[in-house]
């Protein structure tokens, strides 16, 4: 088992695994009717996928704009739960094909708040696609239109993600088991 910053990581998603997943998603979103496509990353957590993803969308004759979103949620735990932007995108996206990318779908806040929150800024269309779905932990009603893995309810780290900022360099996805 992969030993890191003197953790266990027990991996759930290999490499391998992950970039046959993502060629099989820029396949599916490029035989869509997409046309003229703008690309929004939910920063941090999906920077290593979206990057990934992004060039498999190229390599289907895709060539797609990209743009990056940092969202934070606040008030985790508590009754009044929300989102809020950090940092903005810089595009109208007004008439535009948009495509999310982040890392886990989980609760749904998240991807809600930035899919209303570009429908109300005019885009056409807003789809959604995730590395990671979480989807015993929904709270809302939300589904991704392209997933690459059903998640287990845990919490991963790795290929982008992190826990208190660690971790986010391993090219796998996997879970901190303990004390190595
Ligand atoms: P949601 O708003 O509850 O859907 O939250 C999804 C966001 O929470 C993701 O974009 C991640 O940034 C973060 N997140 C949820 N689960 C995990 C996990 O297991 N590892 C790392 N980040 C996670
Ligand atoms: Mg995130």
């Amino acid at each position: 088992m992969p030993v890191v910053r003197g953790k266990n990581i027990e991996p759930l998603f290999t490499p391998e695994q992950i970039a046959e997943r993502n060629r099989e998603m820029a396949e599916r979103i490029a035989s869509g009717p997409v046309k003229d496509l703008l690309v929004i990353a939910v920063l941090k957590g999906s920077f290593i996928f979206a990057a990934d993803l992004i060039r498999a969308l190229h390599h289907t004759g895709l060539a797609p704009e990209v743009e990056f979103i940092t969202l934070s949620s606040y008030g985790a735990g508590t009754e009044s739960q929300g989102v809020r932007i950090v940092k903005d995108i810089d595009s109208d996206v007004s008439g535009r094909d948009v495509l999310l990318i982040d890392d886990i779908l989980e609760s749904g806040r998240t991807l809600l708040f930035a899919k209303e929150l570009l429908y109300s800024r005019g885009a056409r269309n807003v789809s959604i696609a995730v590395l990671l779905d979480k989807s015993v932990k929904r709270k809302e009603k939300l589904e991704a239109d392209y997933v690459g893995f059903e998640c287990p309810d845990y919490f991963v780290v790795g290929y982008g993600m992190d826990v208190a900022y660690a971790f986010r360099e391993l090219p796998f996805v996997g879970v901190v088991t303990g004390d190595a």
